[in-house]
């Protein structure tokens, strides 16, 4: 069966890309990665990317400065290399609402844009809960517990249904960047895994289309 190409967007270090990217290897995997899309030229994941061979694009406000251009290019790129499914990984920018709209699911069931966010949504998410920021408000509110969230992206932010949980503990001594380094081991054992059954589920739902065109 055909292979869901999949976008990933990503701004940062590229650890949760990199593994996405690892796991598409496989030969059983239901995805592909056709692209990497990044605001930040300067960023590793892109170069993580291009060690795999992977088409990559920097599109931000400075290739960009019109937002009207920035979501045309998001788009038009989106179209080029006929992507079925986005995957944000550290992304810094919130997606276009032009974007979300055109990558709405058909199907509920199926969701086609996705998030991971290192707590446990609600719990330390929204503004200005990114990166370490997250992690630090966790260990000083006293939580005995942290994780991972990974989400369906839908026009409020870190507000879309919520696919998977993982829990994770809280160490007496951890440092934020203690918490951050465990947690990511999961995320990157669990997002591609994530990823996998949401394209299994979006492949059988475009089949079922398909043969009750034909
Ligand atoms: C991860 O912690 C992820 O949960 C959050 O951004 C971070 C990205 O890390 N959305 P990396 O760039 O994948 O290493």
């Amino acid at each position: 069966m055909k292979k869901v190409n999949l976008a990933i967007f990503a701004s940062g270090s590229g650890s949760n890309a990199e593994a996405i990217i690892h796991y598409s290897c496989r030969l059983d995997a239901a995805y592909r990665v056709a692209l990497m899309v990044s605001n930040n030229s300067q960023c590793l994941a892109l170069q993580r990317a291009m060690m795999f061979d992977i088409p990559t694009l920097h599109i931000s406000t400075v290739t960009h400065p019109e937002p009207h251009d920035f979501v045309q290019s998001v788009l038009a790129s989106l179209r080029e290399y006929d992507i079925d499914m986005i995957a944000l990984a550290g992304y810094m920018k919130h997606l276009p609402a032009e974007v979300i709209a055109a990558f709405s699911a058909a199907e509920p069931q199926a969701p086609r844009i996705f998030n991971i966010h290192p707590s446990l949504l609600p719990k330390f998410g929204g503004q200005g809960m990114y990166g370490l920021n997250v992690h630090k408000a966790v260990i000083a509110s006293g939580e005995r517990e942290s994780g991972l969230t990974i989400h369906e992206v839908t026009a409020e932010y870190d507000k879309g249904r919520i696919l998977h949980q993982h829990r994770v503990a809280l160490l007496p001594e951890d440092t934020p960047e203690t918490l951050a380094a465990r947690i990511n081991l999961w995320e990157c054992e669990l997002y591609p895994a994530v990823l996998q059954t949401q394209a299994e589920l979006l492949r059988t739902m475009k089949a079922a289309a398909n043969d009750s065109r034909t």
